[in-house]
């Protein structure tokens, strides 16, 4: 038998990149392939892209050129780009970066080994369709290895929504819900396997309708599986939180009580150029009602500062809405114009203006995130241990609320949930005491 072949794969961006490099490894398994810590002694290189912002797609090229002396030391080396810089650019890749081998888009990974066998035989391979068939039917099982205690599981995927900013609907596709019972199916094999936490995937989750009773429908009966101890689910929009959603972040104690619901902007004026179709205030009255089911929700969001239009006046009603919310947790970023999507059309906020702008919003949610984990001092949480901390004796797991928890020990394993008094609050992380 010949010696396996080395797969590389580097993953950039969002959570479901991570959930489909693992299936993209497991497709090249079939072929062959064992998983490289190193691209230096790898025989195939992937770069799971990502294309939400412009710096995001900048650095793959720069990756790639990184890359070039390992492809010319070792010319059988194939180079491979997948993801929604690779749906979004396609063939361009390989004109601007001709070492590239294989371009393959996120809705075709199940045809990735005959990809990777075209490009053995020294062709160039892409593949950037949205074929009629459904890839997770023909995407190889995972097998059945044991693994760590938590895992992402995408149920749906690309998006309708259209924001104006937004090339997830252009890359992703169009909103495609798996059904029920294969999720189900999955759930339970990643139980056997291990894994205690499940985080549901979807670039718009809660518009999960492949089940009768929706997102919150799939939740309970993910709930029902034994061994099964925490569900979360990312990411969701503001209009898609109906009543059962919120009812079951109440109800189903496996539900855990963080949520991730962006805003991007507390500006009516700036929603509607976004193509948001809901008002700063529905927003907020939404917030108080999921709180009236849950009110320990820890919240997070995402922001964009600096979208075209965005006035002072509009950057102090984003201000003022966080103020309002309050979140546990929040990314924010400055608006990166994605060709073939409205907003880039249209005029654009200066440079300059948009960093000041990302710096005072930062520094209100740093503020608001460290002031929810300073709060945890001396609460009693639960935490899923996940793997051994830097220091000697030490674990690392989150808590219900996603805070990274340090604890001293030499009893706790892998896996298991233990309650935790909370001591400490240092900058990104908790500590306390069994
Ligand atoms: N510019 C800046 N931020 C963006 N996001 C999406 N598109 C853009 C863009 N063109 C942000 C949004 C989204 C998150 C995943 O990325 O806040 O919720
Ligand atoms: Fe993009 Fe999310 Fe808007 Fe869909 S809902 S277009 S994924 S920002």
């Amino acid at each position: 038998m010949s010696a396996p072949k080395k797969l590389f794969i580097k993953t950039y961006g969002c959570q479901m990149n991570v959930y489909d490099s693992e299936r993209m490894g497991e497709a090249l398994a079939s072929e062959g392939y064992v998983a490289t810590d190193s691209a230096d002694d790898a025989d195939m290189i992937l770069l799971n892209t990502c294309h939400i912002r412009e710096k995001a797609a900048e650095k793959v090229y720069s990756e790639l050129g990184r890359f070039r002396p390992l492809k010319e030391a070792n010319p059988d080396l194939k180079i491979g780009v997948a993801g929604c810089v690779a749906q979004a650019e396609g063939a361009e890749i390989m004109a601007r970066q001709p070492m590239v081998d294989l371009v393959v888009g996120p809705q075709s990974y199940h045809r990735l080994p005959e990809l990777e066998a075209k490009a053995r035989a020294g062709e160039k391979a892409l593949d950037t369709e949205f074929p009629e068939e459904d890839k997770f039917d023909h995407l190889a099982k995972r097998p059945k290895a044991a693994r760590g205690p938590t895992a992402f599981l995408t149920v749906q995927e690309g998006c309708d929504k259209f924001c104006a900013f937004c090339v997830v609907p252009y890359t992703r596709g169009a909103e495609v819900s798996r059904p029920a019972e294969r999720i189900m199916g999955e759930a339970r094999d990643l139980v056997e396997r291990g894994v205690r936490e499940i985080t549901l995937l979807g670039q718009n989750v809660n518009a999960y309708h492949g089940h009768e009773g929706g997102l919150a429908g799939l939740i309970r009966e993910l709930a029902a599986v034994d061994g099964l101890e925490r569900i979360r689910f990312t990411t969701s929009h503001p209009n898609d939180m109906d009543d059962a959603l919120i009812a079951a972040h109440g109800e189903v104690e496996k539900l855990m009580p963080y949520l991730h619901l962006p805003v991007q902007s507390g500006s009516d004026r700036v929603l509607k150029a976004m193509n948001r179709k809901h008002t700063a205030e529905e927003y907020i009255r939404l917030i108080e009602r999921i709180r009236v089911a849950r009110p320990d929700i820890l919240l997070s969001g995402d922001f964009i500062v600096g979208f075209p239009g965005e006035t002072d006046a509009d950057f102090e009603d984003t201000m003022a809405l966080v103020h309002e919310v309050g979140y546990g947790q929040a990314y924010s970023f400055k608006y990166s114009p994605r060709p073939g999507t409205p907003a880039a059309e249209r005029s654009h906020v200066e440079e300059d203006v948009k960093d000041a702008r990302l710096q005072r919003l930062q520094g209100l949610l740093s503020q608001q995130q460290r002031a929810a984990q300073d709060a945890m001092v001396g609460r009693e949480v639960k935490v899923l241990f996940e793997k051994p901390g830097r220091f000697a004796g030490q674990m690392v797991g989150k808590s219900e609320y996603l805070h990274a928890v340090h604890v001293q020990t030499s009893r706790i394993r892998i896996g298991e949930i233990q309650p935790v008094r909370i001591q400490g609050s240092n900058s990104n992380s908790l500590s306390g005491v069994i």
